[in-house]
């Protein structure tokens, strides 16, 4: 399946509500750290897919499933919106990154080889904005922490101009998905308090139709670490779910 231009992509989103259709979604599932990719799903909490790869008749080791985003008649004012879809099960098994404040850290979707097929999987497929997250866990202990708490941004990659997306710009030649965007790198601001946190990462390809909007969200566990002395200010502060509702214009095309 090849896009040619944002209004077809615009008709796919349409077309991928239904399950058949699932196919050209991205999941942000490697977290980098100092200027290296940490595997998949190592430091990246792994969600349930919402059909397993026997559906596209591939073998178990595909990510496949895990590409699947949650459209927001599927649950973005659930507790889907916190990290993904049931992303507990897999906190046991995931490791803290020790990040160090002010440095730059990113998250990259998962790959045409771990996902099992060729092509639009290993990028941002859609247009939208994406932006990052942070809440900080109660008595610094992120695995025993479920999201409830307040949450705040720490980065938007938003419109460049009036026609263009800032992380969709080097979609240079849309039949060669290897120039396509993959990564979202930015920096942990320099003055965060220390301690564990759970880092979210979101990607949303707003819609003009109330539960077409697709949401991409995966969360890292990290460790901060630095002298802290800065506060979000309580203005800033944001839960999920709770921050969107699927009435909310500003999520429309
Ligand atoms: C993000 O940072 C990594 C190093 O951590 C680098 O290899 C990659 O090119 C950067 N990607 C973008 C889009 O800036
Ligand atoms: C999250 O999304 C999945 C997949 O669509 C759905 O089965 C589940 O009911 C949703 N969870 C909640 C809490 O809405
Ligand atoms: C995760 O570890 C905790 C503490 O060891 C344990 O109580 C819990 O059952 C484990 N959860 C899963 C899903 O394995
Ligand atoms: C990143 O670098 C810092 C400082 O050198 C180090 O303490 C930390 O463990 C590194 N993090 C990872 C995930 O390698
Ligand atoms: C894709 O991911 C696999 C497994 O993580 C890795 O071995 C491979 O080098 C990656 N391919 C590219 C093109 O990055
Ligand atoms: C927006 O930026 C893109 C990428 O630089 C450029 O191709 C496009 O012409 C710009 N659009 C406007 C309206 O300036």
């Amino acid at each position: 399946m090849k896009v040619t231009s944002k209004a077809a992509a615009g008709l796919l989103g349409l077309l991928c509500s239904q399950a058949v259709e699932v196919h050209a979604h991205m999941s942000a599932a490697h977290l980098l750290v100092n200027g290296s990719d940490l595997g998949q799903f190592t430091y990246v909490l792994k969600t349930t897919p919402a059909v397993p790869p026997s559906y596209y008749s591939l073998p178990e080791t595909s990510l496949v499933g895990h590409t699947i985003p949650q459209y927001d008649n599927e649950g973005i004012i659930t507790t889907n919106a916190t990290c993904g879809i049931s992303p507990w099960h897999s906190m046991n098994t995931t490791k803290i990154a020790d990040v160090v404040a002010g440095s730059e850290v990113g998250f990259r979707v998962l790959n045409d080889t771990e996902v099992g097929f060729s092509g639009q999987f290993a990028a941002f497929y859609h247009p939208g904005p994406a932006s990052v997250w942070l809440s900080k866990a109660p008595n610094n202990n992120v695995k025993a922490y479920r999201g409830e708490g307040d949450w705040f941004k720490i980065a938007y990659a938003g419109p460049l101009n009036d026609t263009t997306w800032s992380n969709y710009q080097q979609r240079l030649n849309p039949y060669d998905y290897s120039t396509w965007q993959d990564t979202l790198n930015f920096t942990i601001p320099k003055r965060t308090p220390p301690g564990e946190y759970l880092m979210r990462f979101e990607y949303l390809y707003p819609n003009s139709h109330i539960g077409y909007s697709q949401w991409n969200i995966n969360c890292a566990l990290v460790n901060i670490m630095g002298p802290g002395g800065s506060e979000p200010p309580a203005s800033a502060l944001a839960k999920f779910p709770g921050t969107y509702n699927r009435e909310d214009a500003s999520k429309l095309t």
